[in-house]
C-alpha cells in the first residue's frame, strides 16, 4: 500500500473533488496533509469545504487560489508543500457549457492537463514514490445502443467538446507514463450525484426545482440512460485507486445502476412527495419535456469488475438510499444552496482573493 506525505487535490472546491477531501479527513485513515489547489471558477465553492477547514485548516489542510494552465503557480505549490500525489479532478464539467463554449474545455482540461503533467514531470524527475492520478469520465468511451458496456480497454470515441477535452487529457497522462516513465493511474467514472452537487446538473436542478414547484426540464425523450454513482463510493474508489491500484492501470468506477433520466427524475418526485408529506405523484406534474442536448448520447454503462475484484472496492448504498440522502441534504443545507443559486459564494471570493 502506497502511503503519501502531501497530496495535492486539483479542483478540491467543486463537486465531487470536495468530497473527496472530506473522505479522505474523515475515512480513510490517512495521516499526511492534503492541499486543495482550485482556481475557483464559478464552479469551485470554498463554503463546500467549510467543515474541513474549520476543523483540518492549516494544520493538515491547506488551501491554494491557482489556475492549473499557469506552470509558475503550479509549481510553487508543489514545492513549497513538497508533494509527493496529486489528485488531478480540475475541470470544465459540465457539457451543455461545453457545447455553448469550447474554447475554455480545451483550455483547462487539456492544457490545464498538460501543464499539470509538465510541473510534476519537471518537480519529480525520476521519482517513482510519486503518484499523479487524473480523474476522467465514462463519456470518452461515446455512446452505447440498448446492449454493452465499456471496459478499460474499450476504444474512446469522445462526442462532446466535453468529452473530447477529457479524452485528450487522459491521453496525454498515459503517454507521460509511457514516455516519461511518469507513475500515474486513471480513473473513468459515471455519473455522479449527491451532496455539494452544483445545480447545472440533472440531480440537483430537479431536486432544486422541486422544492420550489418549478418545471422539471427533461431533454428529448427522456429515454437517454446514465449510470449513477453516489459521490461518496467514487471517493473510496479514488483513494483504494491511489493507494492500491497498479501504476499505469486504468480503472473504471460505476455504480451499476443504469437509468433512463425519465426515471431518474420519476423517482426524485416520489422521493421528494414523501420527505414533504405529499401524495405520491404530486410533483409529477411538474415534468416538462423540452429541446433534445445536441449530439445527445444515447447510453452509458461501466462494467466496473476489475476495481470491484483486483482492489475489493463496492458501492455502500443503493440508489433508493442514495437519492433519500441526496434530497435530505439539499434540505438540510439551505445555506449552501442559497449561496449558490444567489451566487453570494462569488462576492465572497471576490471580495476574499484577488481575481486572476
Ligand atoms: P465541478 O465542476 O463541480 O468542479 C470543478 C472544480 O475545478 C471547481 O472547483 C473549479 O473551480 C475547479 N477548476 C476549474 N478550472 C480550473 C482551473 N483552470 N484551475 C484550477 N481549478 C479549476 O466538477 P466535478 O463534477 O466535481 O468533476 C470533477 C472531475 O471529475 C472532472 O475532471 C470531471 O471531468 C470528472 N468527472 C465528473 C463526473 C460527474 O458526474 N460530475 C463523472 C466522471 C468524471
Ligand atoms: O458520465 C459522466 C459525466 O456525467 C461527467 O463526466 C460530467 O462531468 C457530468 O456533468 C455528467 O455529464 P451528463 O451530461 O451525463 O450530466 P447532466 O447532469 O448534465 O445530464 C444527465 C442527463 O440528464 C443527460 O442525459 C442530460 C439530461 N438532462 C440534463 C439536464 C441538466 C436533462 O434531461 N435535463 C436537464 O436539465
Amino acid at each position: 500500500m502506497r502511503n503519501f506525505k502531501t497530496i495535492i487535490v486539483t479542483g478540491g472546491a467543486g463537486f465531487i473533488g470536495s468530497n473527496f477531501i472530506r473522505h479522505i479527513f474523515e475515512k480513510s485513515g490517512y495521516a499526511g496533509n492534503v492541499v486543495n489547489l482550485d482556481k475557483l471558477t464559478y464552479a469551485g465553492n470554498l463554503m463546500s469545504v467549510g467543515d474541513i477547514e474549520k476543523q483540518y485548516g492549516g494544520k493538515r489542510y491547506f488551501f491554494e487560489r491557482a489556475d492549473i494552465c499557469d506552470f509558475d503557480s503550479v509549481t510553487a505549490v508543489l514545492k513549497k508543500y513538497d508533494a509527493d500525489c496529486v489528485v488531478h479532478f480540475a475541470a470544465e464539467s459540465h457539457v451543455d457549457r461545453s457545447i455553448l463554449g469550447p474554447a475554455e474545455f480545451v483550455r483547462t482540461n487539456l492544457n490545464g492537463t498538460f501543464t499539470m503533467l509538465e510541473a510534476v514531470r519537471s518537480m519529480w524527475k525520476d521519482r517513482k514514490d510519486v503518484l499523479f492520478h487524473h480523474i476522467s469520465t465514462d463519456e470518452v468511451f461515446g455512446s452505447l445502443g440498448d446492449q454493452g458496456y465499456f471496459f478499460e480497454d474499450t476504444p474512446y470515441d469522445p462526442r462532446s467538446p466535453y468529452s473530447a477535452s477529457k479524452a485528450g487529457s487522459d491521453h496525454l497522462v498515459m503517454a507521460y507514463y509511457h514516455t516519461y516513465g511518469l507513475p500515474v493511474t486513471l480513473s473513468n467514472c459515471s455519473n455522479n450525484y449527491g451532496p455539494y452537487h452544483f445545480p447545472e446538473k440533472l440531480i440537483p436542478l430537479m431536486i432544486l426545482n422541486l422544492f420550489e414547484e418549478k418545471p422539471l426540464p427533461v431533454y428529448g425523450d427522456g429515454m437517454n440512460v446514465r449510470d449513477w454513482l453516489f459521490v461518496a463510493d467514487h471517493a473510496s474508489a479514488i483513494y483504494r485507486i491511489i493507494t492500491d491500484g497498479n501504476i499505469g492501470d486504468k480503472y473504471n468506477v460505476g455504480g451499476e445502476n443504469e437509468r433512463p433520466n425519465i426515471e431518474v427524475v420519476n423517482l426524485l418526485c416520489e422521493v421528494a412527495a414523501d420527505k414533504m408529506g405529499r401524495p405520491k405523484d404530486y410533483y409529477k406534474k411538474l415534468i416538462t419535456y423540452v429541446k433534445d442536448r445536441p449530439g445527445h448520447d444515447r447510453r452509458y454503462a461501466i462494467n466496473c469488475d476489475k476495481l470491484k475484484k483486483e482492489l475489493g472496492w463496492k458501492q455502500s448504498v443503493t440508489f433508493d438510499q442514495g437519492l433519500a440522502l441526496t434530497v435530505e441534504w439539499y434540505m438540510n443545507n439551505k445555506e449552501w444552496v442559497e449561496s449558490v443559486r444567489s451566487g453570494e459564494y462569488r462576492k465572497w471570493i471576490d471580495t476574499n482573493y484577488d481575481a486572476r
